[in-house]
């Protein structure tokens, strides 16, 4: 093979391995953020765990249960949850779900209400009901952490 015909060659054997390392990176699953996308990213989410928060004082059913909280720390650790659980670039830091809901007792009218303000907060903020419906059934597996079942 001539200097030319190895250059060519070089120059396909590049083309190629370009071409395949494209193709594998467009079938390998790309982490879905749609979620995360419609929920108005991390703001978004921060602001319908705000209003959140607001709902909770107001509700008779639940509000003794958050009494003296850190409110500025279940802020952030549950915003950081929720963008994590719709696909956002977040990572949960805070504590585990059972052992911190352990002592709590927390009753089915409870976890209830807490969904039902979420879902309020999430109305209010306008964020789609079919995403509103989405974030809902991400939590759903934490149902038997949250009541200790
Ligand atoms: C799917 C339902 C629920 C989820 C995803 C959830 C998630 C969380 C998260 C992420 C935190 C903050 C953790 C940390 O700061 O380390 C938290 C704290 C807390 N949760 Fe829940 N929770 C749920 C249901 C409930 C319910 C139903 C109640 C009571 C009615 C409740 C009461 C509390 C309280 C009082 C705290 C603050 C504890 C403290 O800082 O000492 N949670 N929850």
């Amino acid at each position: 093979m001539g200097t030319t015909n190895i250059r060519a060659f070089i120059a396909v054997v590049m083309i190629a391995a370009g071409l395949i390392s494209s193709g594998c990176q467009s079938l390998q699953s790309q982490p879905d953020n749609s979620l995360y996308l419609q929920l108005g990213e991390r703001a978004g989410i921060a602001d319908v765990v705000e209003d959140m928060l607001y709902l909770i004082v107001e509700d008779e059913r639940i509000n003794h249960q958050f009494k003296g909280i850190n409110v500025a720390r279940f802020h952030r650790n549950l915003t950081d949850q929720l963008c994590e659980l719709s696909g956002g670039p977040c990572q949960y830091k805070g504590r585990e779900m059972r052992e911190l809901h352990a002592a709590m007792n927390i009753t089915n009218t409870q976890f209830n209400a807490l969904a039902e303000n979420l879902i309020l907060a999430m109305e209010s903020n306008q964020i789609p009901t079919g995403a509103q419906n989405r974030l809902i059934k991400q939590l759903l597996p934490m149902y038997s952490d949250i009541r200790h079942l």
